[in-house]
């Protein structure tokens, strides 16, 4: 029997996901907007046929409103400012020609029309190699720029997800395939009859359409979707390609998974028609001794206070730097921004018996997602485990910096998972769609213009 194929994203989370990962001796700190660095990052990950690359994105600067408040420590987080991910993209598939290139654009700041604009003209550029991570906004700080006082309500940000992404998917059908003539011998430049309005008018939207961008090479640019709370799930069922999650143990990634996948038939989809990727961030040495020794390495250059400031983000409405250190990780009110972190950062703490700062150091390793320590053959273990027992479809690569791990990763991990049979040795197709083996998607107007 042919074995689970391994779905692999470089989520390059520049300089890098670990907080302190950009002071390492052999970080490169300055590749969080160094076009250079992307372009080189991108490259190798095609060289080592990752399904995609992908960036997460936010519409502020993280943490602003303590900075306002004169909070100090946050001037010693990295990924503050960064390349606007779109316009990256497009750069990007000039000088690549196979891998796939997702970008994170939120529903809460942005209109429809602009968004599905953008990621089609990109899906052409690249000739079908485009993905919309669709977020709902996960920091409160993005608010303050976009008119409001506070974070808009976690409910209202999924009812107009949904409706953001029923107009924008409107629009990418907007004309059928051969809508297009330009006949210079008739001087018809288009079929009217292969061209729909799309006519939304709903609560948060009324759009006409049709979009002024032809239909894309992959039908529709590929959807990711990242929330996991209850309607992130079913927006996820109803809209995704590929789910991102963090997810630490199996038994909950496969609960997680079998639930995603459980709810697409009452959309009319299947479970392979959805990709599950959780991140893992790998910390490799050629024993666990030594991989422990770098992990262990990489957590001194963090500083407590900085562990604080950073879970603060996910523990709003109390004042965590009021509690003890070393005492029990408080019980935290419901969030309203990142609510399905939250819950799995307490998870882990209660798990683990975690103490404050042990929980706060735990998550600025990684932000929440599970840490692989261990020489390659463990972590190809741990891959292989996950998605041959229903925890994934695949995972995404979150580095602790850049670009060691990255390399590692790609030059050890990769052929072990070859040697398996789990990993792809060339690129199966020309789209992202065809590499992560998704069918066709079916347009709106399928059977009214055939
Ligand atoms: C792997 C991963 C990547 C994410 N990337 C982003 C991002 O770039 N920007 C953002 O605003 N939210 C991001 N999110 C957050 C979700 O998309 C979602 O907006 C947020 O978690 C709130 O939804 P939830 O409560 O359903 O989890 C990410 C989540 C995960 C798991």
């Amino acid at each position: 029997m042919k074995k689970p194929q391994v779905r692999l994203g470089a989520f390059l989370s520049v300089p890098g996901n670990h907080l302190a990962g950009w002071r390492h001796p052999d970080a490169a700190p300055e590749c969080d907007m160094d076009f250079a660095w992307y372009m080189r990052l991108t490259q190798m990950a095609e060289r080592y046929l990752y399904d995609t690359i992908f960036f997460q994105d936010t519409v502020a600067v993280a943490g602003s409103d303590a900075l306002k408040a004169g909070d100090l420590t946050r001037t010693r987080l990295s990924r503050i400012v960064k390349l606007e991910p779109t316009a990256t993209l497009a750069a990007l598939a000039v000088g690549t020609s196979r891998i796939g290139l997702i970008a994170t654009a939120t529903t809460t700041f942005n209109e429809p029309y602009n968004i599905a604009r953008r990621f089609a003209t990109i899906d052409h550029i690249s000739g079908g190699r485009c993905g919309w991570n669709l977020v709902t906004s996960q920091i409160e700080d993005e608010a303050g720029n976009f008119g409001l006082d506070t974070h808009v309500d976690h409910a209202l940000r999924y009812e107009r997800a949904i409706e953001f992404y029923e107009v924008v998917s409107g629009l990418w059908d907007s004309w059928a395939p051969d809508a297009f003539l330009r006949d210079k011998e008739s001087g018809v430049w288009f079929d009217v009859e292969r061209m729909h309005f799309l006519d939304h008018k709903g609560k948060h939207f009324a759009c006409r359409g049709p979009l002024n961008v032809s239909p894309t090479p992959q039908g529709r640019p590929i959807v990711a979707q990242a929330g996991s709370s209850e309607p992130g799930k079913e927006l996820a069922a109803r809209t995704a390609d590929v789910v991102f999650t963090a997810q630490t143990e199996l038994a909950a990634a496969q609960e997680f998974y079998a639930d995603v996948k459980g709810r697409t038939a009452k959309y009319g989809r299947i479970p392979d028609d959805i990709k599950i990727m959780p991140g893992i961030t790998p910390v490799i040495g050629g024993t666990m001794a030594e991989a422990q020794r770098k992990y262990d390495e990489l957590q001194a250059l963090l500083p407590d206070e900085v562990a604080l400031a950073a879970l603060a983000r996910f523990t709003r409405g109390i004042d965590i730097f009021s509690y003890p250190l070393h005492g029990p990780m408080p019980e935290l009110p419901e969030a309203n921004s990142a609510k399905s972190r939250q819950a799995l950062i307490m998870r882990m703490a209660k798990a683990g018996n975690l103490s404050l700062i042990q929980t706060a150091r735990a998550v600025s390793a990684a932000q929440g997602h599970r840490v692989l320590v261990g020489p390659p053959e463990y972590i190809a273990d741990e891959i292989e485990t996950w998605v041959t027992q229903g925890g994934a479809d695949g995972f995404n690569i979150i580095c602790n910096y850049y670009p060691g791990p990255f390399v590692t990763f790609s030059e050890t991990v990769i052929p072990e998972l070859q040697r398996r049979g789990l990993f792809r040795t060339e690129y199966e197709g020309a789209t992202l769609r065809e590499n992560l083996g998704l069918r066709a998607p079916p347009s709106r107007w399928d059977q009214a213009t055939e």
